[in-house]
């Protein structure tokens, strides 16, 4: 299975490989470097950890979560303790890739993740059977089939689940006698038939505050749970290295050769930013919109946008681009929002058009689609 699971990751056709894949050499050299004690079960010391999230370049490991240092180290501590990490937020906010990171950084596996829908059943979250070899050999390890979470309690590993919050309540309730029990019952396999947790095992859950929110959540379920909220991205220079940089990734893994300047996303940045806090940086309030503005979206229109330019423009981002590939992110089923970001348009972009040519050319561009 591991095996397999390897050899499928190293193809390059594939969309996205896991974390642990991606970083490979990055996780190798911590480990190789790795003096800290390690928390019984981990694979890295917490400062190993903290330093793959955060990066450190005397030891070339890049940065790949942006803007709340405090935030990771809160959620190392955390898994070394009793209570499971829950990650709430904005969608967008890097939610899943931190319960990623932290897993491949932590286990070595991230693989292991639930994803809770409404059709999440007790079944996804305990272990289910192999009906064919139920029936030919009655109940047996051999025949259940684990579920992450069983099988990360088995190897003392932490299991993610994502979308906690959009399982119906009576499976969200199976987690709580989990997560303090430690422990599955299996009593098809005899009367105190029961699996218990290895040291290193925890629960990384993430939810959405839009959408089926957390207060739904019982609260005996988030007694289980500490907290961390992550926010969208305050610092604008921030902001932008992350945009490039994950931009500059996918272009490179679809092996797609365009230009992308600073400047153009700097302007992308900052629309984002203004539109999302609902006021310029001069101060000028504005009317914010409902949809979501989340810096995954300001890097899904770069590469839109690069894409563009590499097949109907000259290999080159304008905020000719931007302006067209905004609209697809503002405009999902709201009136009042293209509304919104027309206003945005007519004043603030209107007024450093007069000063600079790329919100000129971003200003022009949105006369075309928003007339
Ligand atoms: N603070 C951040 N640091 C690094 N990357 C970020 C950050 N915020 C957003 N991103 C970008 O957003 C992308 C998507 O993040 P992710 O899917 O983890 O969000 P999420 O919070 O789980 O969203 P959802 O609630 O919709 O599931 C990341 O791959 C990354 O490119
Ligand atoms: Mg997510």
């Amino acid at each position: 299975m591991q095996e397999k699971q390897t050899r499928d990751e190293l193809s390059a056709d594939i969309l996205r490989s896991s974390a642990e894949h991606r970083h490979a050499h990055e996780l190798a050299r911590l480990r190789e470097t790795d003096t800290g004690a390690r928390p019984e079960g981990w694979h890295l010391s917490p400062r190993a950890v903290r330093r793959f999230i955060l990066g450190d370049e005397a030891l070339g490991i890049t940065r790949k979560f942006y803007g709340d240092d405090p935030l990771v180290e809160r959620a190392i501590v955390t898994l070394m303790g009793h209570q499971g990490l829950m990650l709430v937020g904005e969608p967008g906010t890097a939610k899943s890739l931190l319960s990623e990171l932290l897993s491949a950084a932590i286990s070595g596996d991230s693989a292991l993740t639930i994803q809770g829908t409404a059709g999440t059943t007790e079944d996804h979250i305990k272990y289910s059977w192999n009906y064919a070899l139920l029936l030919a050999e009655g109940p047996s390890r051999r025949a259940l089939v684990p579920s992450p979470l069983y099988r990360a309690m088995e190897a003392g590993k932490l299991v993610r689940f994502e979308e906690i919050t959009r399982c119906p309540p009576e499976v969200q309730d199976v987690m709580i006698s989990l997560m303090s029990e430690k422990q599955v019952m299996v009593p098809e396999l005899g009367d105190d038939a029961r699996m218990h947790a290895r040291r290193g095992f925890n629960v990384i859950a993430t939810a959405n505050l839009r959408d089926r929110g957390v207060h739904d959540m019982s609260s005996a379920l988030k007694r289980r749970f500490n907290f961390e909220t992550v926010r969208p991205i305050a610092d604008h220079a921030f902001e932008v290295e992350l945009v490039m940089g994950q931009v500059r990734r996918d272009l490179e893994g679809a092996g797609v050769q365009v230009e992308v300047e600073r400047d153009v996303v700097a302007l992308l940045v900052t629309t984002f930013q203004e539109l999302r806090a609902g006021r310029t940086r001069e101060g000028t309030a504005l009317k914010t919109p409902d949809a979501v503005m989340s810096t995954a979206e300001a890097v899904n229109v770069a590469y839109a946008a690069a894409l563009e330019a590499r097949h109907f423009g000259d290999g080159r981002v304008t905020p000719r681009e931007l302006a067209n590939q905004l609209q697809g992110v503002v405009l999902k089923d709201n009136a009042d929002d293209l509304r919104r970001v027309q206003h945005y348009f007519d004043t603030v972009v209107h007024e450093r058009a007069r000063r600079d040519r790329h919100w000129k050319i971003f200003r022009d561009a949105g006369r075309a689609l928003w007339p």
